[in-house]
């Protein structure tokens, strides 16, 4: 057994594209919508793997020849659409090819109703924007003024541009309003994709999915499901082997206990990993059961904080949840064994979902309810006593 120094397990980064377990599917499908300018939905629960899809979108089409130009946002990290506008007109400057006033004036006329500023950092070589938006009730008309940009550099260019916005949900978060003025300025576009990831799974397939809304029918949509077993099994157990014997049980182990969640997979695979090698162990499940455990402990302060943050309600809906599972959720036998009105119950479980605890899950005809982080389901079997 060779003995590597460095763990092949990694969590909480997008992955680059040579990392990606499977996927082959939905990456296929993110490539064509590029090239061929359509609108696609990416849907998923948390930490299931959308952000190192997109990353692995963009990586692939820069190497793709006449691929897309692929402009990537996690609409998160922008305190509103105007700043969002701001980046595709700097983005889109750097991607201009000629000499830097030749884009500067290119720049003007695509975007001209924003009125852009540009200047150029010879430095770092990049390109920074401010348009003129006065007041907050510009900043949408200013991002689809942007998008409207972006065709006509498109079109001009003879290129695909593929506009890749993450975490889409912030975006519209201002409303019925918002939806329909993003709608209304991409609907016209022929030149650029969209593709619309994000994890509110609720929210967003409200938006797709509900006649009415400004967003039904625009594109097509993949829900992200796990990772497939014998796809991820053959990762772990590849890895694992490198430093230990390694049981299928074992391998099987970590996947239930994980979930199957992709990121609880690699971070628990991660932790067997080290203690393998450190005990020269062979991960059995009941050796992936213990250094489970030992992760969970590991996380106390930031379990007990989200435990302390929920109310008694909530916290016992909890306890119902992980030990009883959600079928008898509605049951007057749990809510007596709980001491909780059956409405009650309810109206927790719905904070539960709210505060991203809890998530639903289609399984079969009914929706059943998964932890987000399987981990923290470990951590309450260990430090809050259970039912009686
Ligand atoms: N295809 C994959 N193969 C192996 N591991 C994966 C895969 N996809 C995701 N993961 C694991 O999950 C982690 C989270 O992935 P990523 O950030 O792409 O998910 P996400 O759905 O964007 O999460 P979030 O909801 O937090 O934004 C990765 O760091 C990796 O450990
Ligand atoms: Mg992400």
């Amino acid at each position: 057994m060779e003995d590597p120094t460095s763990n092949p397990f990694e969590f909480g980064r997008e992955l680059a594209l040579a990392d990606l377990v499977d996927r082959e599917e939905e990456l296929a499908e993110l490539q064509r919508a590029g090239r061929e300018c359509r609108k696609h939905f990416l849907i998923g629960p948390r930490r299931f793997g959308k952000s190192s899809l997109l990353a692995a979108l963009e990586e692939t089409a820069g190497k793709e020849r006449g691929g897309p130009i692929v402009l990537r946002y996690n609409a998160e990290r922008f305190s509103g659409p105007d700043r969002l506008a701001r980046r595709l007109v700097a983005d889109a400057a750097a991607r201009l090819p000629g000499s830097v006033e030749r884009i500067a004036g290119a720049i003007k006329r695509l975007f001209r109703s924003l009125r852009p500023e540009l200047s150029y950092s010879p430095d770092t070589r990049s390109w920074s924007a401010s348009i003129g938006v006065a007041a907050a009730q510009d900043a949408l008309p200013a991002l689809a003024d942007a998008l409207d940009g972006v065709e006509r550099m498109a079109k001009d260019l003879d290129r695909p541009v593929a506009i890749v916005l993450d975490e889409f949900q912030h975006l519209v978060a201002g409303g019925a309003q918002a939806e329909s003025q993003i709608r209304a300025a991409v609907q016209q576009h022929r030149h650029v994709a969209y593709i619309f990831a994000g994890s509110d799974t609720r929210l967003l397939t409200a938006m797709v999915g509900e006649a009415g809304r400004p967003f039904y029918r625009l594109g097509s949509r993949r829900f992200l499901g796990p990772i497939p077993r014998a796809a991820f099994a053959g990762f772990l157990g590849r890895g694992l082997a490198a430093v230990a014997d390694v049981t299928d049980d074992g391998i099987a182990a970590i996947l239930d206990l994980a979930e199957d969640v992709p990121y609880n997979v690699q971070l628990l695979a991660h932790a067997c990993w080290e203690a393998a090698r450190e005990a020269s162990a062979a991960v059995t499940r009941a050796f992936v059961e213990r250094v489970n455990r030992a992760t969970a402990e590991r996380q106390n302060p930031v379990y007990a904080q989200l435990w302390s943050s929920l109310t008694m309600a909530q916290q016992r809906t909890l306890l119902a949840i992980i030990y009883q599972g959600d079928e008898g959720l509605a049951s007057t036998k749990v809510a007596r064994a709980y001491g909780l009105p059956v409405t009650t119950i309810q109206r927790a479980r719905e904070a539960l979902m709210a505060k991203q605890v809890v998530r639903e899950e289609a399984s079969g005809s009914r929706l059943r309810l998964r932890l987000e982080d399987p981990l923290l389901g470990a951590w309450v079997r260990l430090f809050i006593p259970g039912p009686a």
